[in-house]
């Protein structure tokens, strides 16, 4: 007998508003064969609204998901050709994010399920992230598990052991910026604005990753934690410097020293990681994991200790509604108690704690 799941995913952590809808069919003896149809992946990003202010305005990006959250919603629909009464269930991000934002996709999200009598499931955005790199294959045997994670998004660098669905432990993270934050910074000084990982890896295209010999904070320490602040203090003490200079490859030179001395620390660490917990698999994920270069240097790394490596497309890597419906299918299918939290929105939420 085949199970049909409609999920609808709502996704309203920070800056851009995802939703999407998808339709899951599986096997009742053999839950880990998912047959996996995207029917619609909405997103409406509010870049242009926060570049201005060189991030994003919280109370802005509220206002900007209450806005777009109906109208998206009624587009994925259509795209779906559905009733809203098919759905089967309901998935939200509800932590962590900024607190207005998550509140605004949950009320909503909360009202469309009590309206449709359906269940409404809440998803770290994080597991969210982590789950989406097994979105491809269309399955998700047990056997995956253990398996480490490197996140690097916006908001967080985090290295996780990924236990079982729903169980997770932070092995390490950063003690400062994330890497995210450390790309956003670098490219607002140099005049390019948020976000600014896309841009610094399009300038370092044409620069030389050995121009610059930016210091690698904790690099020869002991432990998985990271820290960027200090080599975010001297890179942008560097552009000023070099705002004179003659050269006009500089900006490319710093970019590509800047990426090539994050690459360096995030392999190092990963290796590490690796060695630790005798790991045979890795995924990468978040939005910094759409960069090539990072991309590349982890490939060769996993390559070289004959791990495996999962990524998720380019195009996932960022914040979306898919991820969010995808680890609710996952989670309804392999997690016993995945319905039964508290509604409610967890601004700082640990994936590795319930709360
Ligand atoms: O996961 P995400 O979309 O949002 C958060 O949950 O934070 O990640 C956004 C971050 C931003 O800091 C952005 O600059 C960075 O991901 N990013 C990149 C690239 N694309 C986005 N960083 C490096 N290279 C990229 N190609
Ligand atoms: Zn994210």
């Amino acid at each position: 007998m085949v199970i049909e799941d409609l999920i609808l995913g709502v996704e309203t952590s920070c800056d851009d508003t995802g939703v999407a809808i998808i339709k899951t069919s599986i096997a009742r003896d053999n839950p880990e064969e998912i047959n996996l149809d995207i029917l619609s992946n909405k997103l409406a990003s509010q870049t242009e609204l926060h570049v201005k202010y060189g991030g994003v305005v919280p109370e802005l990006a509220s206002r900007e998901h209450l806005r777009s959250l109906l109208p998206l919603t009624k587009q994925a629909l259509f795209e779906s050709d559905l009733d809203p009464s098919y759905l089967s269930k309901i998935a939200v991000t509800t932590g962590p994010g900024l607190k207005g934002s998550l509140l605004t996709g949950l009320n909503f999200s909360a009202g469309l399920a009590a309206a449709l009598k359906k269940p409404l499931i809440p998803i770290n955005h994080l597991e969210g992230h982590v789950l989406s790199a097994f979105m491809e294959s269309k399955s998700f045997p047990r056997r995956n598990f253990p398996f480490l994670t490197l996140l690097i998004s916006g908001g967080h660098t985090q290295i996780i052991l990924a236990k079982q669905i729903g169980k997770y432990e932070l092995l390490g993270e950063t003690v400062d910026d994330s890497i995210g934050e450390t790309f956003d910074k670098v490219s607002q000084e140099l005049g390019y604005g948020y976000p600014g990982g896309p841009m610094i890896e399009e300038l370092a295209k044409k620069g030389d990753p050995n121009k610059h010999p930016f210091p690698k904070p904790l690099f020869k320490k002991q432990g998985l934690n990271f820290s960027f602040s200090g080599l975010k203090t001297a890179v942008i003490r560097e552009i000023r410097k070099c705002k004179t200079s003659k050269d006009r490859y500089w900006q490319n030179n710093i970019a590509a020293s800047l990426q090539n001395t994050i690459s360096i620390l995030l392999a190092s660490k990963i290796r590490d990681a690796i060695t630790l917990t005798g790991t045979d698999s890795l995924v990468v994920s978040g939005g910094v994991a759409a960069n090539h270069y990072i991309r590349r240097t982890l490939s060769n790394l996993c390559l070289a200790m004959q791990v495996k490596l999962r990524l998720p497309p380019k195009h996932l890597c960022a914040d979306n509604g898919l991820m969010i419906a995808w680890a609710a299918c996952l989670k309804s299918l392999l997690q016993e108690d995945y319905c039964i939290e508290e509604l409610k929105v967890r601004p700082r939420w640990n994936i590795a704690k319930r709360d």
